[in-house]
């Protein structure tokens, strides 16, 4: 696939087959992320590739406590399509089926330049999106466990001393074909 394909095509995907990722390619997609820019080359980045069934049951144990918070808030969210509740809520605590769960943390958290080190941490996650896409492998972008407060639960549990949890990305190959939703107008200018 070539680039402009891989960025325009790639859709986050919430339904996934059974079907496990090769080794190899996993490790080629966590390398793509850390070939993403950095903040003066800082790579503010770490990640764990959830990918054993015990360790899955434990991040979605945790996830489940993410849709319990998050619920009242998807309700406002969702007030006028009410059925997106129980879709998302049914894919934040089944992972949508994906076989693996990359767990995204900020390395440094008290870095003088947060904004900045975030931007590459963000960066990373898109390289790892599209590097996935590059195979035929569906991802999935979730900020949700961290906006509900569940940072510290993935730390603790995956990964003690490497920073800030920031962000889930689930992996697997797509078990649906979600068209893209529709992008606004009026978003860039060339002067
Ligand atoms: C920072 C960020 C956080 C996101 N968090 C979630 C999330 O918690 N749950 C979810 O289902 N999708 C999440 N998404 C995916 C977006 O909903 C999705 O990218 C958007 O609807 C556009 O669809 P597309 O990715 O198919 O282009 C997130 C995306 C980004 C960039």
């Amino acid at each position: 696939m070539d680039t402009r394909g891989a960025l325009m095509t790639r859709r986050s995907i919430r339904r996934y087959k059974a079907d496990p990722i090769p080794e190899a390619d996993l490790k080629e997609i966590l390398e793509a992320g850390l070939a993403a820019p950095s903040a003066i080359n800082m790579q503010h980045w770490y990640f764990v590739a959830v990918q054993s069934p015990d360790a899955l049951e434990k991040v979605k144990t945790i996830m489940g406590g993410v849709v319990e918070k998050f619920t009242p808030v998807l309700e406002q969210r969702f007030a006028r399509n009410p059925e997106q509740v129980g879709i998302t809520n049914k894919f934040l605590s089944t992972l949508g089926g994906a076989p693996v769960c990359v767990l995204v943390f900020f390395l440094k958290p008290d870095y003088p330049d947060r904004d900045g080190a975030m931007q590459s941490v963000s960066a990373a996650i898109e390289n790892i999106l599209l590097a996935a896409w590059d195979k035929g492998i569906g991802s999935c972008w979730l900020s949700a466990p961290q906006r509900m407060g569940f940072g510290p639960a993935f730390q603790e549990r995956f990964a003690p001393d490497k920073g800030e949890f920031v962000a889930a990305i689930t992996l697997g190959y797509p078990d649906q074909q979600p068209k893209m939703p529709p992008r606004r107008e009026g978003r860039y200018t060339i002067v």
